[in-house]
């Protein structure tokens, strides 16, 4: 399938759920006030792959990227690592609740996919 449609009303605040988007994982997370805000409070202009939490949502509650890490290509586990978002149990790249890398070995942030929200409940990925 060229797109997945996703039903987000059975995703609870601060969940993750992984869904396949043309064979590939993609990471819907609910997040948290304070995982936004994790997210939003950070100086930019440090980070390894510069981008702002706004550039990266299109609704701060959700977050959606693709789940493969950046440097070779493993699945990172969700709320794991320093920053609360995914540790990369292969080589122990750090992301943040943005999906922005942190720490270890991966060059880029999470990949953001296309989307659009078809309702306040349903997005299409792809
Ligand atoms: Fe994730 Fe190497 S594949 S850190």
């Amino acid at each position: 399938l060229a797109s997945t449609e996703v039903d987000l009303t059975s995703i609870p605040v601060g969940q993750i759920v992984t869904v396949k988007w043309r064979g590939k994982p993609v990471f819907i997370r609910r997040r948290t006030p304070e995982e936004i805000k994790a997210a939003q409070d950070v100086d930019v202009s440090s980070l390894r792959d510069p981008q702002a939490d706004s550039t990266r949502v299109q609704k701060p509650e959700w977050l959606i990227v693709v789940g493969i890490c950046t440097h070779l290509g493993c699945i990172p586990l969700g709320k794991q690592g320093d920053y609360d978002g995914w540790f990369c149990p292969c080589h122990g790249s750090v992301y943040d609740t943005s999906g922005r890398i942190r720490k270890g070995p991966a060059p880029r942030n999470l990949d953001v996919p296309p989307y659009a929200f078809l309702t306040d409940t349903k997005v299409k990925i792809g």
